[in-house]
């Protein structure tokens, strides 16, 4: 019997009981837990890793393990991403730092508005696709997770492009 795959970053040892390399596939619900949890308990040590570059966006990944892969990323002002999916995987991420504007979608839905400020977190299926940017004029980091891990998202021109069912 093999222990389960466990790839942690090296500032955030109490990760392990966290993201529970035990555990296989994730829930929208047990990832929105997963990164608020992490935003909440771990703030101090994710602030003190955080870096913010342009034009590329930074990031960082904190957690990689069978289930699950967590990430920290920062925004700076006018810092966006394209419309994309994630390829079907789910997905949940809390805002850390100051506040980002997303607009998102579901298959055949209109295209909705959301903003999240620092604390706030969301989990979503496979179904969502999205785009985050920074639309304040301060700094802005968010913990975002995604079940099952290392699946490529895909990029749109624009969230109405996005098909009617996600592969
Ligand atoms: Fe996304």
């Amino acid at each position: 019997m093999t222990a389960p795959a466990i790839d942690l970053h090296p500032a955030l040892p109490t990760l392990p009981g966290l993201v529970r390399p035990e555990r296989d596939l994730w829930k929208p619900r047990e990832l929105r837990e997963l990164t608020s949890t992490v935003a909440a308990d771990l703030a101090t040590p994710l602030l003190g890793l955080l870096r913010f570059t342009e034009p590329k966006r930074w990031w960082t990944r904190l957690a990689l393990t069978d289930g699950v892969e967590l990430w920290l990323l920062s925004w700076l002002p006018g810092q966006r991403t394209a419309p994309h999916d994630h390829g079907g995987a789910s997905g949940s991420f809390t805002v850390l730092l100051g506040e980002v504007a997303e607009s998102y979608r579901y298959p055949a839905g209109p295209v909705r508005e959301q903003r999240h400020v620092t604390g706030a977190s969301i989990g979503f299926g496979a179904g969502r696709a999205h785009q985050v940017r920074n639309e304040s004029r301060e700094r802005a980091a968010t913990v975002h997770a995604y079940s099952p891990p290392l699946v490529p998202t895909r990029e749109y021109v624009s969230l109405s492009d996005i098909p009617a069912e996600i592969p």
